[in-house]
């Protein structure tokens, strides 16, 4: 069946949505999955919070009898999980819509459901422009969904974009899909208050709440318990995190990384992502102090010019940024940084896009996502100012960016050859099942071949680098 709607419709078939079918667990249920009565289908788009928010949809799925299936022709319920970060995430959505067009076409009562930030953008509008459309749910309606879902059933198009100032699904234990049984993201805020000019997050998710921090201990502590050895805990500012119980103590981000760390010294705890401005010595102080907790920032920069930074309402100065980074190696000189740029923000000169060329060299990046503005309908930016740098000059300054990026990952890599890293065992490596895939703690991936030692993944073990590319060390057990 999957061969012939291959030949069908190869648009179905993208190279990104093949890989995400090889995930050995598409979703590890206790039940067998084909004892469910009725099947749904999700494919997520944008940032790991909308991958996050895709376990938590499959929870509450799961408890209607609905299982996970892989293909969504045999599906009764079929879920995009959108993003609106840029016009073309958006597109790239219409697309797919397109695509699970001509199979309904041919199956019509399967339903089709539009989550995440575009339903939230767009709400109701959604049913207008994609006729084919039957559910619209944002992200903080989800527990909605099995109501939404009967009605739709019942022939009647259905709609929650309600945002709350509560909701974080913290009673809700994900379903993991796609899983490597190693690593895993818990969310442990929702929302996001900084109002960046140029963001629709803050339209899309409301207003920032963080996680009763109990509830995170437990989830990553049942994950350890699971066999799982990495946790990444999510949110569009972790640093802000503050939990206030009504009675108890309050618990910061640096508190609650420390009570994550305790749970097992074999429990390795990311974070993402961290705000310039609100990135504290304490964090910074804490990770130091625990060897599982990996030394690596997320840190985006978005431009290394202090008006354009004003004009993108980042609140932080270059010169600030540039204190962060000084800051972050003289407390963990070995830290992994990472970051995201915007190229010709509203009125960028030629001399403020230098300036994050030189802001990039003297950070020196190990890898960074890199952008070109794109104008967010209903964003502060696009209210007040023009979008006046002409699509090929926003370009070529992105190149210029990408390529000076390149040769700095290449250094980056290239400086750790003759190290010797603690490595994540992860799984085999893409191109070969007799080599290994990991990271070290600085999130590089490192590949190495299996020897004789008797290894699987969710152990750790030494690496020696012997190469390395601009994104990959390559080395053996020592
Ligand atoms: N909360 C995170 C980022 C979330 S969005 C943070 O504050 O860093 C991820 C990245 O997308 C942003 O860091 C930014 O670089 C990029 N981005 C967001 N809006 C954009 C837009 N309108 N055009 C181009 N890139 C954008
Ligand atoms: Fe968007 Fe800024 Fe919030 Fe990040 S911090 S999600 S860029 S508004
Ligand atoms: Fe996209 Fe929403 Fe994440 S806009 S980047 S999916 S928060």
């Amino acid at each position: 069946m999957a061969e012939v709607l291959q030949k069908m419709h190869p648009e179905l078939y993208k190279k990104d949505i093949e890989e995400a079918r090889q995930g050995e667990a598409y979703a590890p249920f206790e039940r067998d999955p084909n004892s469910f009565d009725k099947k749904f289908y999700i494919e997520s788009y944008g940032c790991q919070m909308n991958f996050s928010d895709s376990e938590i949809v499959a929870s509450i799925l799961h408890n209607e009898g609905f299982g996970a299936t892989r293909n969504f022709e045999e599906a009764d319920l079929v879920l995009l999980n959108t993003c609106s970060i840029r016009e073309k995430a958006e597109q790239t959505v219409r697309n797919r819509l397109q695509a699970f067009r001509k199979v309904k076409e041919s199956n019509p009562g399967m339903l089709i459901g539009v989550l995440g930030c575009m339903a939230e953008r767009l709400k109701a509008k959604f049913l207008e422009e994609e006729k084919l459309v039957d559910i619209v749910v944002g992200p903080d309606a989800y527990r909605s969904l099995p109501g939404l879902v009967e009605e739709a059933e019942g022939g009647q198009k259905s709609v929650n974009v309600l945002l709350s100032r509560e909701e974080t699904y913290a009673d809700i234990s994900p379903v993991r899909l796609d899983s490597n049984g190693v690593t895993a993201f818990v969310s442990i805020m929702r929302g996001c208050n900084n109002m960046c000019s140029f963001c629709v997050v803050p339209f899309t998710r409301g207003r920032e709440r963080s996680r009763d921090a109990e509830s995170i201990v437990n989830e990553c502590r049942v994950l350890y318990e699971q066999g799982f050895r990495e946790v990444t805990l999510l949110g569009q500012n972790v640093d802000s995190y503050l939990h206030e119980p009504l009675n108890g103590e309050s618990v910061n981000f640096a508190q609650l990384m420390e009570k994550v760390a305790l749970i097992s010294p074999l429990l390795r705890i990311r974070f993402s992502t961290s705000h310039p401005k609100d990135i504290t010595d304490d964090v910074l102080h804490t990770m130091a102090k625990y060897n599982n907790i990996c030394n690596y920032i997320h840190l985006p920069v978005q431009s290394g010019n202090t008006r354009i930074l004003q004009l993108m309402n980042r609140t932080y100065t270059r010169e600030w940024y540039l204190a962060k980074v000084k800051r972050i190696r003289e407390i963990i000189p070995d830290c992994g940084l990472s970051t995201d740029v915007i190229t010709g923000f509203c009125t960028e000169t030629e001399e403020e896009h230098q300036d994050t060329m030189s802001i990039m060299e003297l950070s020196r990046f190990d890898m960074a996502y890199m952008f070109s503005y794109s104008e967010r309908p209903g964003t502060l930016a696009a209210r007040r100012y023009e979008d006046d740098i002409a699509e090929d000059v926003k370009k070529r300054r992105l190149t210029e960016i990408i390529n000076l990026q390149n040769s700095h990952s290449r250094e980056s890599y290239t400086a750790d050859i003759g190290k010797t890293f603690e490595v994540l065992i992860e799984g085999d490596s893409k191109r070969s099942d007799k080599d290994w895939y990991g990271r070290n703690s600085q999130n590089k991936v490192v590949v190495f071949p299996k020897n004789e030692k008797v290894l699987q993944k969710g152990d750790y073990v030494n690496v020696r680098i012997n190469t390395a590319t601009s994104a990959t060390l390559m080395g053996e057990m020592v």
